[in-house]
């Protein structure tokens, strides 16, 4: 008998921010809504042939990691998020649908599960996504104030959790006038604005990896980050 989705989990995963993030569960299978599905068919396209383990970096309600188990067969899943609610529902929802010994979800920041991985607690991931949060990263949200001081600080950590031959799923902007607008304001108060752009965030991932464009998710860029 599988542990209850408890009503306010459910409705977390239903309907709140963001909205294209939004599922049901019903009798142990994922309804995604339609923006989820489309976009969660684009992402898992490109994950590292024949990997196993995947790692979200911005798991927010969890879709993700519970697909990567229950439609592909991964068999080490990992998600961070900052934004407690959201752990705590998909927490709820990795109970309901019994993958709790394949899943693994913490409320904390990139460069904490870095640390593990550079210490040898956790091994790094056949595939690591981090889809519409970048901007998040480099200039902290009303989220989350923390944010990291370069692109290469990021990177440097993106690629300790990728496996040598993994992939990173990149999604986001990377023009700051291209940012949502509450960005664009921190950029501007922050002093930070010239400092995101293709070229300068291009430059950091190079030493780590090897870009391949491939067109956009929505109206937003997407990259296939191969590991070196
Ligand atoms: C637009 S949502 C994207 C969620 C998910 N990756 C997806 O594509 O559906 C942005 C995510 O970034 C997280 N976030 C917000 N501020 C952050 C910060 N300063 N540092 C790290 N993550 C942050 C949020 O909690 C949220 O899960």
């Amino acid at each position: 008998m599988s542990t209850p989705l408890p009503p306010d989990a459910a409705a977390h995963l239903a309907d709140s921010y963001p909205h294209n993030h939004n599922y049901r569960i019903r009798s142990g299978k994922l309804k995604p809504s339609w923006q989820l599905w489309t976009r969660s068919r684009r992402i898992r396209k490109h994950y590292t042939p024949g990997g196993t383990s995947l790692l979200d970096l911005s798991s927010c309600k969890g879709f993700f990691l519970f697909d990567a188990i229950l439609r592909i067969g991964m068999q080490r899943v990992r998600g961070i998020d900052v934004h407690g609610p959201d752990v705590d529902a998909s927490r709820a929802a990795m109970e309901h649908l019994g993958v709790a010994d394949k899943v693994r979800i913490d409320q904390l920041h990139l460069h904490q599960v870095a640390a593990e991985v550079q210490a040898g607690i956790t091994a790094p991931f056949d595939t690591a996504l981090l889809i519409n949060t970048y901007h998040y990263l480099f200039f902290g949200s009303r989220r989350e104030e923390h944010h990291y001081e370069s692109h290469a600080e990021i990177f440097e950590c993106l690629a300790a959790l990728t496996s040598k031959g993994g992939r990173l799923i990149f999604s986001n902007r990377v023009e700051v006038a291209l940012c949502p607008k509450h960005i664009q304001e921190r950029a501007k108060e922050m002093g930070r604005a010239s400092r995101y752009d293709e070229v300068q965030i291009r430059s950091a991932i190079d030493p780590f990896f090897q870009i391949e464009p491939r067109g956009k998710l929505g109206k937003i860029p997407l990259w296939i980050l191969h590991r070196r």
